[in-house]
């Protein structure tokens, strides 16, 4: 699994901390930014993520700003984008199972790193439930393909 992670200057310590952690572990990561701590807007580091999402170069993305907020807000703009911004283990599990989420968003200043690896490794572990939940997302698709009316 090739994973895209992307961070503003509210996540670039766990950004790189996850990057280690995924790379530790067997996973393929494409890291769009930022490279130094500084101040950037998060919504074109998000840009980058889903669109190596949208063109099958990533397989799953991790957004990191302030508060995960801003980026899955940005992230979600993008068709095919299914982005949650997650602070716990429940939401992190069950985004997967139940949504098939392609991107987690955390907030760099929200959650300790140690959090943020744990949920990392639940987001990358998870596979989608499908079934009743398939039909779900299916609902969400659509709703974007008619522009959101
Ligand atoms: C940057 O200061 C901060 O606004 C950003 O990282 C994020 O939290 C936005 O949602």
């Amino acid at each position: 699994m090739k994973i895209a992670l992307g961070c503003d200057h509210g996540g670039f310590s766990h950004k790189n901390a996850i990057s280690e952690y995924l790379q530790k572990n067997g996973y393929d990561v494409i890291d769009f930014g930022i490279y130094e701590e500084k101040a950037v807007d998060y919504p074109d580091i998000a840009q980058k993520v889903c669109r190596s999402i949208q063109s099958g170069e990533c397989d799953r993305g991790i957004l990191i700003c302030g508060t995960g907020i801003g980026m899955s807000l940005a992230a979600n703009k993008f068709k095919g984008i299914r982005a949650a911004a997650c602070s716990e283990h429940f939401s992190a599990k069950y985004t997967r199972l139940h949504n098939d989420a392609n991107i987690l968003c955390l907030g760099g200043r929200v959650i300790g790193i140690g959090t943020a690896l744990e949920l990392t490794d639940l987001f990358v572990k998870t596979d989608f439930e499908g079934g009743r939940h398939q039909n779900r997302v299916n609902k969400i698709t659509e709703i974007e393909n008619n522009g959101g009316i």
